[in-house]
């Protein structure tokens, strides 16, 4: 005789992720899909987020999409109690520095004022757990040496820092003023499958491709430190699980590069000439040196990037050589508009 079993389901975790058309969001999104959460995308589908990025895992039953701002409060209340969330991660941004100088008003609408949104709804509704996306550039410029630490001041340069800077001062102060549970991670440069072209990874790649000329500011000296967006990923996830309210968590993979070793690199995968690089005006205020110090979220939550830089930097020139048709159909007459703004009178 078979006796019945009680069947105890064990409860999935309703996750809010925003932004997760995008570059980091939809890789975040394809890595944790398969774990026993339940994932609601809300994307504005800006130029920068693209349903197709996430065309594979569209059809699962635990993923659901909505479009939309954050800013939008009755919008994501909405989602909010229809669907029971327990927890949001914020990736949604505009996330472009050269456009932030161009015009900085649609970064402080979605990065301060988004994130402000977030936050009110994530105290009103007694969300468990809110996680914050930031970024290295909060901190500022590094001189020859040194790297930084969460305790390095925040000091940003440019509208586009400026407002990430913003949104983590508020993320703290709704964690000091309201006790809600909220932590940030602040990573360093990353690259890898499905970043919009105008980033200088995947921009050097498709310029190179089409034998067009690589435009590299000023003297090309300037140092970020690379991290395959996949680390990242897990890096968020790691802070996701076990986090600590009210901390943040510098995520980096030590590499070191200036923006010329990179192009140069990129020149030689592809087997293309050097003299294709055309050194233009600099980036106002740019930022020289980048260096992240991630031995806290090491030693505190175990979490190590594992992807090596050349073999990362393999794998993503292969991915945009075989994904040339993402690349042609995400790029449109406005990217076009604004890539002749930035670079046509060098
Ligand atoms: N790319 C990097 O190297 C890097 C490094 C560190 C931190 N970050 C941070 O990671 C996050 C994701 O960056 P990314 O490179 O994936 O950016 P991205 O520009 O590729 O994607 C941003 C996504 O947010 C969406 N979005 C923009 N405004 C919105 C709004 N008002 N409401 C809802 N959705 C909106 C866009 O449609 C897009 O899908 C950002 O917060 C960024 O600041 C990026």
């Amino acid at each position: 005789m078979y006796k019945n079993k009680m069947v105890v389901l064990e409860a999935k975790e309703n996750i809010l992720i925003t932004g997760g058309c995008g570059f980091i969001g939809s890789n975040f999104i394809r890595k944790y899909i398969g774990r026993n959460i339940n994932i609601f995308n809300v994307d504005d589908l800006t130029y920068a987020g693209n349903l197709e990025n996430l065309k594979e895992i569209e059809e699962k039953e635990n993923y659901h999409f909505f479009k939309g701002k954050i800013q939008d409060k009755e919008f994501i209340k909405q989602i909010l109690i229809e669907n029971n969330i327990d927890s949001i991660i914020n990736f949604a941004a505009e996330s472009h520095v050269d456009r932030s100088i161009i015009d900085s008003a649609p970064f402080i609408e979605t990065n301060i004022k988004g994130t402000s949104v977030l936050l009110d709804l994530t105290r009103e509704f007694n969300i468990k757990k809110y996680v914050q996306v930031s970024t290295d550039e909060v901190y500022g410029s590094l001189g020859e040496i040194g790297k930084f630490t969460e305790l390095t001041p925040i000091s940003p340069n440019s509208p586009y820092s400026a407002s990430k800077a913003s949104a983590d001062h508020l993320v703290m102060a709704y964690v000091h003023t309201y006790g809600i549970n909220a932590m940030i991670t602040r990573c360093s440069n990353n690259y890898g499958p499905f970043q919009f072209p105008e980033k200088l990874i995947p921009l050097m790649i498709m310029n190179a491709l089409n034998n067009k000329e690589l435009p590299v500011y000023g003297d090309g000296m300037n140092v970020r430190d690379w991290i395959h967006v996949d680390d990242h990923c897990s890096g968020i996830w790691a802070v996701y699980q076990n986090g600590k309210s009210g901390e943040s968590y510098n995520i980096g993979s030590d590499t070191e590069k200036t923006n010329i070793e990179i192009v140069k690199l990129i020149l030689n995968i592809l087997g293309k000439p050097e003299s294709l690089i055309k050194y233009v005006k600099d980036r106002p205020g740019h930022d020289r040196r980048y260096a992240m110090d991630s031995s806290k979220i090491q030693e505190l939550l175990g979490w190590k990037a594992v992807i090596n830089f050349d073999e990362g930097i393999k794998n993503t020139v292969e991915w945009y050589l075989n994904n040339l048709d993402w690349c042609n159909r995400i790029i449109d007459g406005s990217y076009m508009e604004y890539y002749n703004l930035q670079y046509g009178n060098n």
